[in-house]
């Protein structure tokens, strides 16, 4: 039978079995989360504990996502912290980094559904926008006073991702990172995304490590020179982490004692 002749429904069944052959969209049923973070993941940080504990507003993270918010985001623990999460939903991440960064960090949070607005000032700061509109974006980077981490938990979209990317990792301050989440949507069509889709966002990182790399080639920048801002490109399962620094010439000495 050709493809195209079944039926829609089993079609599209199909076709999401293609995309993600072994995916596992059921929730952890074990008796401890935090049991299953350190057997898993060898990871018992305290992240580990504020997320098992939870808080009134409810939250919903990928169990592997812990230990590596948790590599990237340690240092900035309990110091005066610029954090803006896009993606606010019930509020629940956004208590989570509170407990987890401390008093001292400026949280906000940001989502284009108006119910969110509910969370304002409970564990941060949310504005109601979309993150694909550069001056909105661009008036709350200037309310919370400039900004050291950028987190895209938001529409997950492929257009979305690269349009917030583009008017926000300029903003971040120098030592700053920017983390996106939720990145297996890049090898779906629903998203924007598609297994070796011109769009997907890989290709865009991908972009970026041509632009890190200009010694070394001739060709012009395909990212508005973003990447000349980057020094490193982390990628883990579903998560692409940006260092925002700026690349400079590479410099070499030969060395030898005397
Ligand atoms: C995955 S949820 C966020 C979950 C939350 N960060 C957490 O961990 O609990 C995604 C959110 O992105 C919001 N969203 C969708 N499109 C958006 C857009 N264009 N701009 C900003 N937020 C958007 C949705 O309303 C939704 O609340």
């Amino acid at each position: 039978m050709r493809f195209r002749t079944l039926p829609y429904r089993i079609l599209s069944r199909l076709r999401r079995s293609d995309v993600f052959p072994g995916f596992n969209e059921s929730f952890f049923t074990g008796p401890s989360i935090t049991d299953h973070l350190r057997d898993t993941y060898g990871y018992e940080g305290d992240l580990a504990q504020i997320f098992a504990q939870g808080s009134p507003q409810l939250i919903h993270k990928w169990h592997h996502y812990l230990p590596i918010y948790d590599r990237y985001f340690s240092p900035w623990r309990n110091r005066p912290l610029r954090f803006l999460e896009i993606g606010v939903s019930q509020g629940g991440s956004l208590s989570m980094w509170r407990r987890y960064f401390g008093p001292q960090a400026t949280i906000f949070g940001i989502d284009i559904d108006p119910a969110c607005a509910a969370y304002d000032g409970i564990a941060g700061q949310v504005r109601i926008g979309s993150q694909a509109d550069p001056a909105f974006l661009a008036a709350v980077v200037a309310e919370m006073g400039g900004i050291d981490i950028v987190l895209d938990d938001g529409s997950h979209r492929m257009d979305h991702i690269r349009a917030s990317f583009r008017t926000l990792f300029p903003q971040v301050q120098p030592g700053g990172l920017y983390f996106v989440e939720d990145l297996h949507t890049a090898y779906l069509p629903t998203y924007g995304g598609g297994y070796r889709a011109s769009a997907n966002f890989f290709n865009f990182a991908r972009d970026m490590v041509d632009d890190m790399h200009r010694w070394y080639h001739r060709k012009s920048s395909t990212t508005a020179d973003l990447g000349t801002m980057c020094t490193g490109i982390h990628i883990h399962d579903s998560i692409c982490v940006f260092d925002r620094n700026p690349t400079l010439p590479p410099v070499q000495s030969r060395v030898q004692a005397t």
